[in-house]
């Protein structure tokens, strides 16, 4: 990606005193280009803050959703912490991945489908909660997971919407109240508007 020319990367570090805080921001930035964190993308984002490879590869691998890997078309992140798993998120993890094809923490090999598990993601009180994309889908069960999964393959939507998934395949949300939907995503990468990395690369 040609930083050089980005203007996202002089109003990125001037909201830092040090540069090596806007780190993560690039992680991000690099990973909306390439879908995943590349070697050369590292490399880049070293540069720019003045830290090592090294120092920043040990940023992008802790953090889960910063990809070292490509990532499929849909990313289906289902929440498997205490209150969705109280009710019962390993049977639809299990159901996700038996439909998908592909076990959690892999992409299949048509690079349609990345399943993973994850932590609480601020919905138990919809919980199960799964994303895809990361559009939020509470309320979600076994036999609705599948139904998901089989509307990804065979509607293969462009964008995919919280609020319609919610629709089709959610149940009980923590809110009902919460703000209409808006661009939805287009690409398993964090929308972050400030970033300019809504959408991104699938
Ligand atoms: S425990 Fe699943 S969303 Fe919080």
């Amino acid at each position: 990606m040609s930083w050089t020319a980005d203007p996202r990367v002089e109003q990125i570090l001037a909201r830092y005193p040090d540069k090596k805080s806007a780190v993560m921001p690039f992680l991000y930035m690099a990973m909306a280009e390439h879908g995943y964190l590349t070697d050369e993308a590292i490399r880049e984002v070293s540069e720019l803050v003045g830290m090592t490879s090294v120092q920043v590869s040990s940023i992008a691998t802790f953090y889960s959703m910063y990809k070292r890997e490509r990532v499929g078309s849909y990313l289906i992140s289902v929440c498997t912490s205490v209150s969705c798993a109280i009710l019962d998120a390993a049977d639809v993890l299990h159901a996700i991945e038996d439909e998908a094809g592909v076990p959690a923490g892999e992409t299949g090999d048509d690079g349609v489908f990345t399943v993973e598990h994850v932590e609480c993601i601020g919905a138990c009180g919809g919980a199960p909660a799964v994303q895809v994309n990361y559009e939020l889908i509470e309320g979600v069960k076994e036999d609705k997971g599948r139904e998901l999964v089989r509307w990804l393959r065979d509607a293969a939507p462009d964008t995919v919407l919280g609020d319609e998934m919610q629709a089709l395949f959610g149940g009980q949300r923590s809110f009902e109240w919460g703000p209409a939907e808006g661009e939805g995503a287009t690409g398993p990468v964090p929308a972050l508007d400030a970033l300019g990395t809504t959408g991104g690369s699938s």
